[in-house]
């Protein structure tokens, strides 16, 4: 029996998690959870948003799935996500958009792969106040942690049978920070002359994205950029609600769903549970469970294909558990 650390989240997190948590013990696999607070919810229970016995439980199962959580805003708070990834050193953040058949969006063939920077970036939160009218942020780029990013979306493209992989930076104006991340993915690159590789302005990257998205393939960039052009992506295969992601190294793996906790629709019951779903399925994979996470991507495509069975974010009517049901039923 493998013992996978779970976390409910908050808002949205405990409805989405107990459809997925269903969805996986339907398949009856040798797979058990281990449910911890973090969060809000922890805060709210022990004043602590990371409290130590769910470090603990993901340092003892190197799994977890989790579900979105809220990060109390303007109290001094250190994102909960930006904790965790760097407690664990997940330094790959993959976010692979592809179109689902089922839901018809502007394209109907998205299928890349955004290779995000996990640990330094601006995510390492260090802001200066130089007077009450300049603040100063510090944007961190290593050669390590750019090296391992960069490697490891190569790798990916190798492992995956993928063609190209695109660096998307800004080093036209940022010329040291970005320029050393272009500069290793020049040097690495040549490590890979299988993979057809080229490099695109961040700005311009927004733009080609949206009219023509079929040229992207593995695209691997910086922590902030990777941020902002993966819900563009989201954006380009039906939204947040199907967009899934895990936070990996070589020894631990956290999957979750892009969106946040979503408070607009907590405890309603209509919150979309697909992109956590599918962030499941990736730890599938993960796990060695390839055709197990293949029925319920399957499983999926079936419910979608009728506009009868959708939630509200996709245009339909049924609430979470409905949309559950009939993903159960064709599994
Ligand atoms: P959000 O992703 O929660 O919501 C943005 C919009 O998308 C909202 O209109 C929401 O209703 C909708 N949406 C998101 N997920 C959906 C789903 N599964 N089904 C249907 N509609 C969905 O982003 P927002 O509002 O900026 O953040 C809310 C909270 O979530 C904040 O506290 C933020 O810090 C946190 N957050 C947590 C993340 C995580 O734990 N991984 C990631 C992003 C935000």
């Amino acid at each position: 029996m493998r013992t996978i650390t779970l976390f409910e989240g908050d808002g949205i997190g405990p409805e989405i998690t107990k459809e997925v948590v269903r969805i996986l013990n339907a398949l009856q696999l040798p797979l058990q959870f281990e449910p911890y607070e973090i969060g809000q919810t922890a805060y709210d229970h022990t004043g602590e948003l990371i409290p130590q016995d769910a470090i603990d439980s993901i340092k003892r199962n190197k799994v977890a799935l989790k579900a979105p959580v809220t990060t109390p805003i303007g109290k001094g708070f250190r994102s909960v996500n930006v904790g965790l990834r760097l407690a664990f050193d997940l330094y790959a953040n993959i976010r692979p958009a592809k179109s689902l058949p089922s839901v018809i969006t502007r394209y109907d063939d998205v299928d890349l792969v955004v290779f995000r920077e996990n640990t330094e970036d601006l995510y390492i939160g260090i802001e200066e106040v130089i007077d009450e009218n300049t603040v100063h942020a510090i944007k961190k780029i290593t050669r390590k942690a750019s090296e391992r990013i960069i490697r490891a979306a190569f790798d990916y493209a190798v492992t995956n049978n993928r063609k190209k992989v695109t660096c998307v930076h800004k080093a036209n104006i940022l010329k040291k920070s970005d320029g050393l991340f272009l500069q290793i993915f020049n040097e690495i690159k040549n490590e890979y002359p299988d993979i057809i590789s080229n490099d695109l302005i961040v700005d311009n990257t927004c733009m080609q994205l949206v009219m023509n998205p079929k040229q992207f393939d593995v695209m691997v960039m910086p922590n902030l950029y990777g941020d902002i052009l993966s819900d563009l992506t989201s954006g380009l295969i039906g939204g947040l609600g199907l967009l899934p992601s895990a936070n990996k190294n070589d020894e631990y793996a956290i999957f979750e769903a892009v969106h946040g906790s979503a408070p607009d629709i907590a405890g309603k019951n209509i919150a979309n549970p697909t992109a956590l779903l599918l962030s499941a399925c990736m730890m599938l994979d993960h796990l060695g469970y390839m055709e197990e996470a293949d029925r319920i991507r399957k499983a999926i495509n079936k419910v979608l294909t009728s506009t009868a069975i959708r939630t509200k974010d996709l245009g339909g009517t049924a609430t979470t558990t409905e949309y559950t049901d009939a993903i159960i039923a064709n599994l």
